[in-house]
């Protein structure tokens, strides 16, 4: 196999089907199972576009209010999850955290049987397993945040829709019905994106009919590094370091000079900027006016302008997303496990995708070792270091 063969990153190879979503860079423009996200994002609950992804249809009134009750029988935080997080050093990464409850849950979860035949679990099992994850995330991500900052516990509500009881949960306080629609955008745009490093981790350990919470906490291993969700923390510390608008050239050439990547911009198929960012950037803005920071729009838009200007590199999501959870409130930490929380449902519609039509994911490599040799005949050389 020649060099020119290897693929490296996999980028731009088409390894199988999907009918999750559709990522279109030619138009700029992604579609959950047909329909364009911004017309999801700006009319529909969180809880209808999980709907959506696992079943490949919008919810009736009714399925909506059966899943709604389903959600919110699964809101607290049980006891087993709890206590495995308190066992965990206050230093632990929030994603190492929730990370660890996951993997409590899927330990936890011995109705399949607990054989490695039984493992994969059937469609019933597998939709259950996802409702389930999507229902006990909110809990595990603000207990997280509460736990760093000494605070209690919240227990949910279930006169709340999930984005304001997730808010609810995290602050202990209704949050304003312009801050829930902005958080509940986020959530939306944030549930699935096709063949993604995070999710093609979670069809790789699918292929070989592990089981779904097996695949969903190697997803979050994936989702974990900078170059992916951790853009999202990683764009707010920027703007930490940065501080205000009058510094961002400075900032901006010392980082160009350093060689390091600009978290939040740039991106694997978007090469013209990313479909979603208009939709976020909006929600961003009436954060911005709600709280009154206009100085938070000086410096996103100071830098954006700065460094499209230099590199012709454009936003990702994860670029007005930062900002957006820092005037929610969240900790700069918090914000990978956000990401968590909303693609926990694109990982899971595309494990049950995989199981559905599965075949081993199991790709070939190129050998660039030393030749064939042989131990007989070896003489440890005594110089060696
Ligand atoms: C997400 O895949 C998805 O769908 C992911 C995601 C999803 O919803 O699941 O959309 C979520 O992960 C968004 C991306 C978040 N990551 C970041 O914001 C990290 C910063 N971005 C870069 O690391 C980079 O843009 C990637 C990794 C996202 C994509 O990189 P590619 O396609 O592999 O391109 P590349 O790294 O080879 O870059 C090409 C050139 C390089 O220059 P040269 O070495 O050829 O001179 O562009 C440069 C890069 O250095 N470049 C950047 C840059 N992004 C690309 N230079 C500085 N800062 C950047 N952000």
């Amino acid at each position: 196999m020649t060099e020119t063969e290897i693929k490296k990153g996999l980028a731009g190879v088409v390894v199988d089907t999907t009918a999750v979503s559709k990522v279109n860079p030619e138009t700029n423009s992604l579609l959950y199972r047909g329909y364009p996200v911004q017309e999801l994002a700006a009319t529909q609950p969180f809880e209808a576009v999980a709907y959506l992804l696992w079943h490949g249809e919008l919810p009736t009134d009714s399925q909506l209010a059966a899943l709604r009750a389903e959600e919110r029988a699964q809101r607290a935080l049980a006891d087993n999850v709890r206590a495995a997080i308190d066992l965990l050093p206050l230093e632990a990464h929030p994603m190492d955290e929730v990370r660890t409850a996951v993997s409590v849950i899927g330990a936890s979860d011995t109705a399949g049987g607990g054989s490695v035949l039984d493992a994969s679990g059937s469609p019933e099992q597998n939709l259950a397993r996802s409702v389930h994850l999507y229902a006990a995330l909110p809990a595990i991500v603000a207990y997280g945040q509460r736990r760093r900052r000494g605070q209690e516990l919240v227990p949910p509500r279930d006169d709340l829709d999930y984005a304001a009881n997730f808010l609810w949960m995290t602050f202990g306080e209704e949050a304003d019905p312009v801050v829930v629609d902005a958080f509940n955008r986020s959530m939306i745009l944030y549930a699935e994106h096709s063949f993604n490093a995070s999710t093609f981790t979670a069809r790789v350990i699918t292929s070989t009919l592990s089981d779904l919470t097996s695949a969903v906490v190697g997803a979050i291993g994936a989702l974990k590094g900078p170059l992916h969700g951790g853009a999202n923390e990683a764009v707010m510390h920027i703007f930490d370091e940065i501080g205000s608008a009058e510094n961002v050239v400075p900032w901006l050439e010392t980082a160009l000079a350093e060689k390091r990547k600009i978290m939040g911009f740039g991106h694997r198929v978007y090469k013209h900027g990313d479909s979603r960012v208009p939709t976020m950037k909006a929600a961003l803005d009436t954060l911005v006016a709600h709280y009154d920071r206009p100085e938070v729009a000086a410096l996103y838009d100071a830098l954006e302008h700065e460094f499209v200007s230099r590199k012709g590199i454009y936003p990702n999501l994860d670029y007005p997303s930062g900002p957006a959870y820092n005037l929610i409130g969240f900790d700069t930490l918090t914000f990978t496990p956000l990401f968590i929380a909303s693609r926990v449902t694109g990982w899971t519609a595309h494990i049950m995708e995989q199981t559905a039509s599965n075949a081993l994911i199991r790709p070939l490599s190129a050998y660039n070792g030393p030749d064939e040799r042989h131990i007989d005949g070896y003489v440890p050389d005594a110089t060696a270091q």
